[in-house]
């Protein structure tokens, strides 16, 4: 898809995707202002012409209406008063950026750049939009190139503002959470103000991430606009439902206060924000953004994710290569297919007190290296994993007594530890080298599949004598630089990226990772809210689930475990129980779960989801994947309620007219299925808490 001229409008755009348009141009009386004319469903091309941002500010009094609210890129400067996307402090103090549009350069038919500059200072700004052919997602970005002489400050850099239109209304969706508790989905009215959501702990956050949708939409129906930033450090995004009406959001890296300084010659490109309108509810803007994830952001998008064992919840710090093999047994029996050994296996990390940052296995407990280890999970018929915390380190360490110099701080200030751990400065070239080459050595010598990169704190004291503020940006660029170069050197590795649980999931880290570890808390009913807010913007492949102990280590809470198994199936399936105490009941459970998992995983991990219905894990609900000819049915009831439960369940997006049939042969036709509904058992009045069944339909009679 292009990014055109509109034809008879001066220096006007528009990016068309297959079912939208983003009209965009220079203010036709002022070119200091590039404004979005218009965002929403595709408009025949005669009408691109017809659509423009609507009564620009008048002027009766000295209080008019800011002129900012439909700009891409609201600087502060000039007569505006929202929140600004792009803040600078010039020589001698000066605040106001003054831009002026100077030319538009095509990158290719689905990439326009407009060049904007202020002539005084010297200050080049590109504002880039792209599109592509396959989704309605726009990407865009920002790239600031200081091209004086002097130095400027950038206390602010967002990749872009967007407006909405006033159809999307007031409502809006994100998700907020904490440590066990991530990507919790809040629903309101948008507050007249400005509407932050941040994080400023250098990664992406477990408090809240980096999207945001509104509109006056329900699950099924509705438009929708979407915004999300693809970036794994802090962040902003700011939703402004303005006095004055407008509603608009702005979004990028860093958090308040942090000031870049921009040397002459030195540029500053953001990271991607990204767009989507669509209609369709909130289910059908989730699908667009799965698609986009598949067909635009994670490495291996078609790749079936292995069913995985995790040593963590099973072993703790107590890693051994009898402990680790006797777990390994018991997994390739259920038929897991993949092993990785978590934390302790390194330095002298028998607790969370010492040894990170000595990347050697701990050689009071492998001697001899994991090579008898792995070879042994190899032997069994599994690929191998590794847990690894490459950007952190004990002061206990080695690594630390020697480069005392390599984490984030401050000459005369604290070094606060977090799980006694402090942070390594990937910005740093030294640092970035150390962590590749043990890496590499690591993947090499063991030849493995699979590192689980976790990230165990938040900054403080982020310091750093050589970048300043840059930091912020340069430590994610670092790590995102070392995973790029580790998979390029091996094409065979597969990344899981971790942050105590969910705290990294983000467009940004997916783009160099197969999967997110989407909480610690594996408590299947917790597991169901959380999975909820992870699934509105990222696909069911990239979420990693266990099924762990029952009772539920974090929660103490008592799930059957067949309860697990389901709400762990709705992604990626693995298993952290400590299996050496499973019964013989529970492993055979077990295997029968695994298998009927693999059996629907491509419909799983690939298909188009569907929230049906119900609170997850509060009430009767039930998710719906579908590809091709073949539906996958998770259906959900937590407890015996007041309420009863729907009597039925009513699946979507099937063929009216075709015929469905079900594992023990039943019949029924798509329109019934849709409109009249099934009986999932498990959701019958009366019986046990936490009742759950999978159905699995294929269409076997086409309707045509
Ligand atoms: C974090 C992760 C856990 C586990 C531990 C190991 O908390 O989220 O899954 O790997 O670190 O220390």
């Amino acid at each position: 898809m292009p990014v055109i001229p509109v034809p008879g409008r001066q220096r006007t755009w528009a990016a068309l995707t297959p079912a939208t348009a983003y009209v965009f141009g220079v203010e036709s009386a002022d070119d200091t202002r590039v404004v979005q004319h218009y965002w929403g469903p595709r408009l025949p091309g005669a009408a691109l012409a017809e659509v423009t941002a609507g009564a620009t500010a008048w002027f009766v009094t000295g209080f008019h209406d800011p002129a900012d609210a439909t700009e891409l890129l609201p600087v502060d400067g000039g007569r505006r008063w929202g929140v600004p996307s792009l803040q600078a402090v010039y020589p001698g103090g000066v605040r106001s950026v003054e831009l002026s549009f100077e030319r538009a350069v095509e990158h290719g038919p689905g990439e326009l750049e407009l060049v904007l500059r202020d002539q005084v200072h010297g200050l080049r700004v590109g504002l880039g939009v792209r599109v592509h052919d396959d989704t309605d997602v726009i990407e865009r970005w920002t790239e600031v190139t200081n091209e004086s002489g002097e130095p400027v400050h950038l206390l602010r850099l967002d990749s872009g503002a967007w407006a909405l239109p006033e159809q999307a209304g007031t409502r809006y969706a994100g998700v907020a959470g904490a440590w066990g508790r991530e990507t919790r989905l809040h629903r309101g009215e948008l507050p007249v103000g400005e509407t932050t959501f941040t994080s400023r702990t250098g990664t992406t956050s477990h408090r809240a991430n980096p999207w945001i949708m509104i509109g006056d939409a329900g699950e099924s129906g509705g438009e929708v606009w979407s915004v999300a930033l693809a970036w794994s450090g802090s962040w902003r995004l700011t939703a402004q439902r303005r006095p004055e009406g407008d509603v608009a959001v702005t979004a990028g890296f860093g958090h308040d206060g942090l000031t870049w300084p921009l040397a002459p010659g030195a540029a500053l490109r953001t990271p991607p924000v990204l767009g989507l309108h669509t209609t369709g509810g909130y289910g059908a803007a989730s699908r667009a953004w799965h698609a986009y994830a598949r067909g635009h952001v994670l490495p291996t998008p078609a790749e079936e994710r292995p069913v995985l064992y995790n040593s963590w919840e099973a072993t703790g710090f107590d890693v051994t290569e009898d402990g680790q093999l006797a777990l390994a047994r018991r997994a390739a029996e259920l038929g897991v297919e993949l092993f990785v050994v978590d934390d302790g296996w390194f330095g002298a990390r028998t607790d969370d007190t010492r040894g990170l940052g000595d990347w050697w296995p701990n050689p009071d407990r492998f001697p001899q290296g994991l090579g008898k280890l792995f070879d042994g999970v190899r032997d069994l018929g599994m690929r191998t994993g590794l847990w690894v915390e490459p950007e952190m380190v004990n002061p206990d360490s080695d690594l630390y007594r020697e480069h005392p110099d390599w984490t984030l701080h401050y000459p005369g200030r604290r070094r606060d530890t977090m799980r006694n751990q402090l942070v390594l400065n990937f910005g740093r070239d030294d640092v970035r080298a150390w962590a590749l080459a043990w890496l590499d050595g690591l993947v090499t010598e063991y030849g493995l599949d699979y590192l689980k990169w976790d990230m165990n704190r938040s900054f403080s004291q982020a310091g750093w004598a050589e970048g300043g503020d840059l930091l912020w940006i340069k430590h994610t660029l670092g790590v995102y630089a070392i995973m790029d170069e580790l998979r390029a050197r091996h094409p065979g590795l597969r990344i899981e990226s971790c942050s105590g649980g969910g705290g990294r999931a983000d467009l940004g880290i997916l783009r160099r990772t197969d999967q997110v570890w989407t909480s610690d808390n594996t408590d299947a009913r917790d597991r169901q809210a959380i999975q909820e807010g992870f699934s509105y913007l990222y696909p069911a492949s990239a979420m990693s689930c266990w099924v762990t102990d029952g009772p539920n280590p974090v929660t103490g809470r008592e799930v059957p475990l067949r309860y697990r198994f389901h709400v762990a199936m709705a992604g990626t399936l693995g298993i952290g129980g400590d299996l050496t105490r499973w019964s013989e009941a529970e492993l055979a459970e077990a295997r029968e779960l695994v298998a009927a998992y693999k059996e629907v995983r491509p419909v799983i991990q690939h298909g188009e989801l569907r929230r049906l219905t119900g609170t997850p894990g509060v009430t009767a609900s039930a998710v719906q994947y579908t590809l091709g000819d073949r539906v996958v049915v998770l259906a959900y009831n937590p407890y015996k309620l007041d309420e009863r439960p729907p009597r039925r369940l009513r699946l979507e997006g099937l063929d009216p007219d075709a015929v469905y049939e079900d594992g023990a042969g039943a019949r029924r036709h798509g329109a019934a299925l849709m409109h009249h509904g099934l009986t999932p058992a498990s959701w019958a009045p009366f019986g046990p808490d936490y009742r759950s069944e999978m159905v699995v339909l294929r269409r076997v009679q086409d309707g045509s």
